[in-house]
């Protein structure tokens, strides 16, 4: 049975607001996901009720905030399936739990990183700084225009990498080509050279169920902004011996057991070590609502709901428009999420953005999706427009986003 999206819909107070007296299209989720009540709720509770610091003060506040906040991980670690709540390392977004993933190693100009050439530069950036600074060697896979991971080219890679020396940091899910790589196998493949994968999980945790020990990542990194949650809260897993090795990014209250001049430091264990000084209590907590409001509306149930949506989307794009547009990513709509990067061949995606806006409350992203050197290796030096829809949009939506475009190129061509 599919979702009741007019029953999701009543949960999320901006899909309640009018513009210009009409509704509005929300098809930017891929940025940033809606809120649910739920959510909205328990961050002003916080702020209205309790607000304290979590496992310093003995008071009342400060002990039920010290509960939630242990909840909250408790929560997500019971999401993706992680052994331990330990194993959850709270962070601000997915771009700081890779670059936190990435203190496993020693930059010492031994070891190799793999990316793929669709990455975020949040899984890019970094890697191409420290492989100028001569710390990593780099590798970049290829990312074909249909999305489609190439295992052979993966082999070949790690086989010429020195053994215990890989750290694959791969997109889990592409927010330009929508497509998901097969991680299982690229697992096997890391592992048997004694490799450590990471994944890039923001557009995957929000729309998939993610179980970290099948798909056997040894880190995985996402946003709570994309997944229904507040901004300013991520996550990183990790295996907990792997988390006891990373060097932490920042440090300085509670993730030290004790101190002592001139040099005597004990770092606590993970993830204490590495959530240095007061946290986003709120945002902890407010993550644990989010957690429970996708559980309950069921991980497997959205994943179906955007099936539909994305074969809505690439069957009515490629019915009216054909090779009037490139549509990046797969085509077959089961094996990618609800968005799609859209090349409109001489239409300027900022201007077709700022159009569905003024024409319809069409509220979408154009750009380069921070993937500026795939749509530069791709030619397509002005970006793309990209929709991108989740669990509350409709089929209705997905149609109307189709028309409104068609009205733009009847009008510009
Ligand atoms: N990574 C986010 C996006 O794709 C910001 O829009």
């Amino acid at each position: 049975m599919g979702l009741d999206i007019k029953k999701i819909r009543e949960d999320f107070p901006a899909l309640h607001q009018l513009k210009d007296g009409k509704p509005i299209i929300y098809a930017d989720s891929a940025c940033m996901a809606l809120k649910p009540q739920l959510v909205i709720d328990t961050l002003i509770q916080y702020y209205t009720e309790y607000t304290a610091c979590a496992g310093r003060s003995p008071h009342a506040f400060s002990l039920k905030t010290t509960r939630l906040y242990d909840e909250a991980r408790k929560d997500l670690a019971r999401f993706i399936n992680a052994k331990n709540p330990a194993e959850v390392v709270w962070t601000r977004n997915t771009t700081e739990s890779l670059n936190l993933g990435s203190g496993c190693l020693k930059y010492d100009g031994s070891e190799t990183i793999i990316t793929t050439s669709e990455s975020h530069n949040s899984n890019l950036v970094k890697w191409v700084r420290l492989k100028n600074l001569g710390r990593v060697n780099l590798e970049i896979i290829e990312m074909p225009l249909n999305g489609i991971f190439n295992i052979e080219e993966l082999t070949r890679v790690v086989e010429k990498c020195e053994v215990g020396k890989i750290f694959a940091s791969l997109n889990h899910t592409s927010n330009v080509t929508a497509a998901h790589i097969p991680v299982q196998e690229i697992a096997k493949i890391v592992h048997e050279r004694e490799g450590i994968l990471q994944l890039d999980g923001a557009q995957s945790f929000p729309h998939l169920p993610i179980d970290v020990q099948k798909l056997d990542v040894d880190l995985f990194g996402a946003s709570m902004h994309k997944a229904c949650g507040p901004t300013g809260m991520g996550f990183l897993y990790g295996r907990y011996k792997l988390l006891q090795e990373i060097e932490p990014l920042i440090l300085g209250g509670e993730t030290v057991s004790d101190v002592h001049y001139p040099d005597d430091i004990t770092l606590l264990n993970p993830p204490a070590k590495f959530e240095a000084g007061l946290q986003n209590y709120a945002g902890t907590i407010a993550t644990g609502a989010a957690v429970q409001y996708l559980t309950s509306i069921g991980m497997e149930n959205i994943a179906a709901h955007e099936r539909l949506l994305s074969r809505t989307m690439l069957t009515g794009l490629n019915d009216t428009f054909g090779d009037k547009i490139l549509i990046l990513g797969p085509e077959d709509p089961s094996i990618r999420t609800a968005l799609a990067a859209i090349d409109l061949k001489g239409i300027n995606p900022h201007e077709a953005a700022i159009l569905m806006d003024d024409m319809k409350n069409i509220f979408l992203r154009s750009g380069f999706h921070c993937t500026h050197a795939y749509h530069h290796s791709l030619g397509l030096n002005e970006g793309t427009l990209r929709p991108s829809f989740y669990l509350y949009n409709t089929v209705e939506e997905v149609e109307i986003f189709i028309e409104t475009l068609k009205e733009i190129f009847d009008l510009m061509t």
